[in-house]
């Protein structure tokens, strides 16, 4: 008699056989430089209002959250039905494919770009397509227009600053894309409080566009899972019948109400975090075997001349940087975020000894 207990492998879904885990490294000894966070902790006053805050925890969130929708309708001048909130962007990378992808319809991306795109592809059954920058570094909007004529293709995602990269690409190459693809355009600007641009004032004007935003960056909330896009409110609505319906917990919907209370202080910490990147980026320019790509991000990628032995001395000397592997034409490449600035200034020592020990060797 066949043994009734099935192995249950045999029962998976075939993209899931394929699927390798996301790891993350959970290093909090480290000096964190390698997911691209804000270094600073939050404001005084909103830390101190956080706590003080007497949550109802037994009871369900507002599943629509319509007081951060309100909160961030004045943030980003957007009308609330534009808005939907995410447990964190990459939340939201799934829905979009969930709502528009799947079925053997693809999604079109620019590698490098981030990875959880490829993911939610993966998880969604939505075929990629790769339309890989030009150098490495620039979008190749004609390519991108040509792949986005094939009928399956039904969105394109534009990371803009791009992950890892730094480049911020031209917004009338985007737009280009908006208008002349016909497809649903998403725009991540997880990093826009970095680069001070933004295609939010153009939603107005196209059904098609949608843009993606984070408190996880500027805001300094990787922890607690926080993202938003916005859209006209008929194409924010189709994405809507995905959601679970309590899918943003009550303590990241208030910490986000409460944050966008504090703009001056989060502005001054992202004048300092620029300076910072600033001064990293200097450095790293003025060692001779280290190549430096531009960013407009809190965050820099660069190319030295041994990237193994590179991350695996920073990370002896306490520094966690991430190593991207391969990246096409680029080559194996490091990417770094700005720390705290007495953290940088360590940093800072530890590359001009490891590239001193290069030359030597
Ligand atoms: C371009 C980009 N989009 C989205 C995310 C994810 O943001 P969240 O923490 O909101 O999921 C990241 C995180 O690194 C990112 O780099």
């Amino acid at each position: 008699m066949e043994n009734v207990l099935s192995n249950p492998e045999k029962f998976v879904r075939a993209e899931v056989r394929q699927l390798v885990p996301y790891e993350t490294k959970h290093m909090p000894q480290c000096i964190k430089l390698d997911a691209n966070e804000n270094p600073f902790p939050w404001p005084v006053g909103m830390h101190e209002s956080m706590y003080s805050e007497k949550l109802a925890f037994n009871r369900y969130p507002d599943g629509m959250g319509q007081d951060l929708k309100k909160t961030i309708s004045a943030y980003t001048k957007t009308s609330p039905e534009g808005i939907l909130i995410g447990n964190g962007s990459d939340e939201l990378i799934q829905l979009i494919l969930l709502t528009f992808g799947g079925s053997g319809q693809s999604v079109i991306i620019h590698p490098p770009t981030f990875s959880m795109y490829q993911i939610a592809a993966h998880l969604t059954d939505t075929k990629v397509v790769e339309v890989p920058l030009l150098n490495g570094l620039d979008l190749d909007t004609d390519e991108i227009l040509k792949a986005s004529l094939s009928p399956e293709a039904h969105v394109v995602i534009i990371c803009n600053p791009n992950n890892p990269t730094g480049s911020l690409f031209p917004r009338e190459e985007i737009l280009r894309l908006v208008r002349e693809s016909g497809k649903i355009v998403v725009v991540d600007e997880a990093y826009a409080e970095f680069s001070d641009e933004t295609l939010i004032p153009e939603i107005g004007n196209y059904p098609n566009l949608v843009i993606l935003r984070t408190f996880s960056k500027a805001f300094g909330m990787a922890g607690l899972r926080l993202g938003y896009l916005l859209g006209q409110p008929e194409t924010i609505a189709l994405i809507n019948r995905v959601r679970p319906p309590f899918n943003v917990n009550s303590f990241s919907q208030k910490a986000g109400i409460l944050a966008l209370g504090y703009l001056g202080e989060y502005q001054a910490q992202i004048q300092q975090i620029k300076a910072e990147t600033h001064k990293l980026h200097e450095a790293l320019t003025k060692l001779p075997n280290v190549t430096v790509y531009p960013t407009r991000a809190n965050f820099i990628l660069f190319k030295p001349s041994e990237p193994d032995r590179w991350a695996m001395e920073l990370l002896k000397q306490g520094f966690l940087v991430r190593n991207m592997g391969v990246l096409p034409v680029l080559g194996k490449c490091l990417r770094i975020s700005a720390g705290l600035p007495e953290e940088n200034e360590g940093f800072m020592r530890a590359i001009r000894e490891i590239s001193a020990g290069s030359v030597e060797s």
